[in-house]
């Protein structure tokens, strides 16, 4: 992977800022911000709503960002909906089951907001799988499932704690009892290859803003046998196939799922930014933070006053915090004093800090145009705060 080659893509990075927070989203390629300008300036119209060459060629460009979103987690064309972000598609699942008082809803204690939240809405009794040093008790799975449990969602990869999940295991628990999975893929779709098929899941969700692609455009993978079963979530334009005075009849999937006019240009940017980590490879990407993480994590620990949360094997997101100093703080000086992006507070998982006896962390996530070179300048600037204190 060559990352000095990756670096010429990225015009952010002429502004000479060291950006590591791109578990909260990444920054965009050239190719993807042309397509942008190129689509609106060549190809735009509304889609599945016009014969004239306009809208021909805009629903063409929509509908093949559906095949490239498909082909790259292994899935079918009519299996992709496009929401706004991974939140919406946990809300569109939650919604769209019928779910009734009582029925139960097993999620994990390391689960962003936006994996708990939906299902509290929804009035559902909600169970957590615990977490302990940073990892899923699994094993107690199987002693929370009754005969109430409806759904099993959970998080691939932890967004504050780097967490790798084993969902696949997790997937399979739910199998053997009829359970529905769905996966919460917005940590791992950007840096690792998911074959949906292979992780045993009926629902996997992810957001293009965070693998390169524009924001407004998040994906709901769902298995075609639960889509055609359950209801649509919101109801309007595309997603009918006819409608009287009396009712409705629902659109073929996908678009069953997706009323009113989509981020047309967005899911065509996104379909773009596929192809682009598709081309670096996405276990070249794996390997490379792989890299940037251990390296970072073993110049991190040496730090004075430092606490590091999570497990050592982990996906490309430290959080971490300095004894005596708020982690706005942190924040705050590593801009001041070098220009370096990170993230502060409870990063959408406040449960989990609060269960942990936390304020907030400090968070360092890497993607495909860091450096090792990028992560001295930032162990150098965290060494000067720690010493100072
Ligand atoms: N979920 C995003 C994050 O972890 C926004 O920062």
């Amino acid at each position: 992977m060559n990352v000095k080659r990756i670096r010429k893509d990225f015009p952010f990075l002429k502004r000479k800022i060291i950006y590591f927070d791109n578990a909260a989203t990444t920054q965009k390629p050239r190719v993807v911000i042309n397509a942008i300008k190129d689509f609106y300036e060549n190809h735009y119209a509304n889609i599945h709503r016009g014969l004239h060459r306009l809208s021909q060629e805009a629903s063409r460009l929509y509908e093949e960002a559906h095949e490239k979103v498909a082909k790259f987690i292994n899935a079918k064309f009519e299996e992709i909906i496009f929401t706004k972000n991974t939140t919406e598609s946990i809300n569109l699942v939650a919604y769209s089951l019928d779910l009734k008082k009582g029925d139960e809803v097993i999620v994990s204690q390391m689960e962003h907001h936006s994996n708990i939240v939906p299902w509290m809405m929804r009035g559902v009794k909600i169970k957590y799988i615990p977490v302990k040093d940073g990892v899923l008790e699994i094993e107690k799975i199987e002693d929370m499932i009754t005969r109430k449990t409806k759904v099993i969602s959970c998080t691939h990869v932890s967004n504050f704690l780097g967490t790798i999940n084993n969902v696949k295991e997790i997937g399979k628990i739910a199998k053997e009892h009829n359970i529905l999975f769905l996966i919460d893929g917005a940590q791992s779709a950007p840096h690792m290859k998911i074959n949906v098929k292979k992780l045993n899941c009926d629902f996997f969700a992810f957001s293009s803003h965070k693998m390169c692609g524009p924001t407004g455009v998040g994906v709901l993978y769902g298995r075609k046998e639960i889509l055609e079963k359950i209801k649509p979530f919101l109801g309007g334009g595309d997603m009918i196939s006819d409608v009287s005075f009396k009712g409705f009849k629902v659109n073929k999937l996908p678009w069953k799922f997706e009323a009113g006019t989509p981020n047309i240009v967005g899911a065509h940017a996104f379909g773009i930014a596929i192809d682009y980590l598709k081309k670096i490879g996405m276990n070249n990407i794996f390997e490379h933070e792989k890299k940037l993480t251990n390296y970072a994590l073993k110049k991190m620990e040496k730090i004075k006053n430092i606490e590091i949360y999570g497990p050592r094997k982990r996906a490309g997101i430290i959080s971490f915090n300095l004894k005596g100093l708020n982690p706005h703080d942190i924040a705050m000086l590593l801009d001041a004093r070098a220009k370096i992006a990170i993230r502060s507070g409870y990063h959408c998982v406040q449960p989990l800090h609060n269960k942990m006896g936390l304020k907030g962390s400090a968070r360092v996530s890497f993607y495909i145009y860091n450096t090792k070179k990028e992560i001295d300048i930032f162990i150098k600037s965290l060494n000067e705060i720690a010493n100072a204190l």
